[in-house]
């Protein structure tokens, strides 16, 4: 008989659901796998063949036919494996045929009918779950990830004889045991390291409360990269959606560890800056996330920003512009979440002293301008704030005064963030965020009181501030203005703002700068 078991493939970060249809009668012994499988699925057929052994059902002198629906799209990996044999099972009248129906299967066999664990198991549950299957039956291994969805009936099994008795009405398999969101297992850097660099410190805490994506520019040693560490503790914690998301997104770059539960604390990804534009943004053989997608609803921080290749600028350019990464692989588009706050450290030029007082720099105007270009153009437009640190005070560094904890500002960001969710919902907009606002909506919900305007108007006309600066500029405004508790943005929110885009300025003259935005 005809038999139909249900699997799912992961197309990015989203659970496709595959139909396996099972055809098995005694004959002329063959097993044929049908379907746009790549060679690990067909490898299948041998893990599921040594695996019925293992329970009994011997298909040596069996005909046995899968077929993977729908045929177009293209399966990968080797966790369909439990659906096949259970179809099979099914088919040759083992075990009953409601028994499957409608239960999402997901796993590998081994050659003893072990279960192995298998990647984004999470982001196959909330696929399950839209769509509304209700029961699914997964590897033992992958407990913790599959207790974090709720909404879906799971069952755990360490091999292939443990299922057929659950599905025969025997013993039950188990439910994943609930598991508590944890803390870091080492506790997050604090703010009150830092000392000195206020107005870094006053950056940072204006890029958090907006999710504002941050350029600090300093010599070597200034603290840029202790900053840059320390934002994730001082950015609100994860939502429960926000969480899953994230993890579903490191499960399928499988970058879980089997203890894995749900994180509270934001990613922080800081990739070198010799990275390849694949690690970066995604793609590659198995369409893997990249990092871009590995820090969303968190922090991508590339230190040494200059250093950066152009072509791994360019990759950047269009995710943090949309906030997805679309990757193209033979005829699969695949599609992953990313928006991270993008955290660029850079040193003024190439001696790392230009601008901190000291007369060091030998640096020509010429070389710090070409120094500044390398930047600008792709990345530097994406950046809202940009802050110069001076080289901290070897006083201030000895005199022990530490800053304000991380905890405090936090507390100081949460409250800001929860003045522009009470406006996004009151103005019907859909962004998280004052740096996620469109074009459109930050002129809808900023509104600036008369001196606000003044200033503002007056920026635009002395800096020559473009269409798109001018957008930063009043997102920023708002975010300052949501850390004053203010309803509308006024005069000294705006100017704060425009000082917060110093780049936009040439360093060696102060006029405006050809190549920023
Ligand atoms: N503002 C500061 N407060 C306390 N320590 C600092 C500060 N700036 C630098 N340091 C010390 O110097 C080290 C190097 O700083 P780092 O953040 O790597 O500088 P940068 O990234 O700007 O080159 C830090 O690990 C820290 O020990
Ligand atoms: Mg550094």
């Amino acid at each position: 008989m005809l038999a139909i078991a249900q699997s799912a493939v992961l197309v990015g970060i989203a659970s496709f659901p595959v139909r396996v249809e099972v055809q098995a009668e005694r004959g002329i012994p063959t097993f044929e796998l049908v379907g746009l499988a790549e060679a690990a699925v067909r490898e299948s057929r041998v893990r599921v063949k040594s695996a019925l052994a293992g329970v009994g059902v011997d298909i040596s002198e069996c005909r046995v036919t899968v077929n993977l629906a729908p045929a177009d799209v293209k399966k990968s990996g080797s966790s369909f494996d439990l659906a096949i044999a259970l179809g099979t099972l099914v088919a040759l009248g083992v075990i009953p045929e409601e028994s499957i129906a409608n239960v999402l299967l997901l796993g590998e066999l081994s050659l003893n009918g072990g279960t192995q664990s298998l990647r984004g198991v999470v982001a196959h549950l909330l696929g399950a779950k839209e769509r509304g299957v209700v029961r699914a039956i997964v590897p033992r291994a992958n407990e913790r990830e599959a207790s974090l969805v709720d909404g879906v009936e799971v069952e755990l099994a360490s091999t292939l004889g443990e299922i057929v008795d659950a599905l025969r009405g025997q013993a039950p398999l188990r439910r994943p045991r609930a598991q508590k969101a944890s803390a870091p297992a080492s506790p997050l850097d604090d703010l009150a390291d830092v000392r000195g660099q206020y107005g870094a410190r006053r950056a940072l805490e204006i890029a958090a409360s907006g999710s504002h994506n941050l350029l600090m520019v300093g010599p070597p040693g200034a603290g840029k990269t202790m900053l840059a560490r320390r934002l994730a503790g001082i950015l609100p914690r994860l939502s429960r959606e926000e969480a899953l998301e994230v993890i579903a997104i490191h499960g399928v770059a499988g970058l879980l560890s089997p203890s894995a539960s749900l994180a509270v604390e934001r990613p922080f990804r800081a990739p070198h800056h010799t990275a390849s534009d694949v690690a970066l943004v995604g793609g590659g053989e198995h369409s893997r996330p990249g990092e871009v997608s590995l820090a969303h609803h968190g922090v991508l921080f590339l230190d040494e920003l200059s250093e950066l290749r152009r072509p791994a600028l360019e990759a950047l350019r269009q995710p943090l512009e949309d906030g997805f990464v679309t990757v193209c692989r033979m005829r699969l588009t695949v599609t992953f979440p990313a928006r991270p706050m993008l955290v660029g450290a850079t040193n003024p030029c190439a001696c790392g002293n230009y601008g901190d007082g000291t007369n060091r720099c030998g640096c020509s105007p010429d070389a710090v301008r070409q120094y500044r270009r390398r930047l600008s153009g792709p990345l530097l437009d994406r950046l809202d704030l940009h802050v110069v640190l001076p080289r901290v005070d070897l006083l201030e560094l000895q005199s022990g005064a530490g800053g304000e904890s991380s905890a405090a500002v936090r507390a100081r960001v949460e409250r800001a963030r929860a003045a522009q969710r009470a406006r996004f919902r009151a103005g019907e907009v859909s962004a998280q965020a004052n740096a996620h606002l469109s074009q459109r909506d930050v002129e809808r919900v900023c509104a600036l009181e008369a001196k606000g305007k003044e200033v503002l108007a007056q920026a635009v006309e002395r800096r020559g501030l473009s269409a798109r600066a001018y957008g930063k500029v009043l997102r920023l405004a708002r975010t300052i203005a949501d850390m004053d508790g203010a309803t509308a943005i006024g005069a000294r929110h705006v100017t704060e703002a425009v000082l917060g885009r110093v780049l936009d300025r040439d360093p060696t003259n102060g006029r405006p700068a050809e190549t920023a935005a």
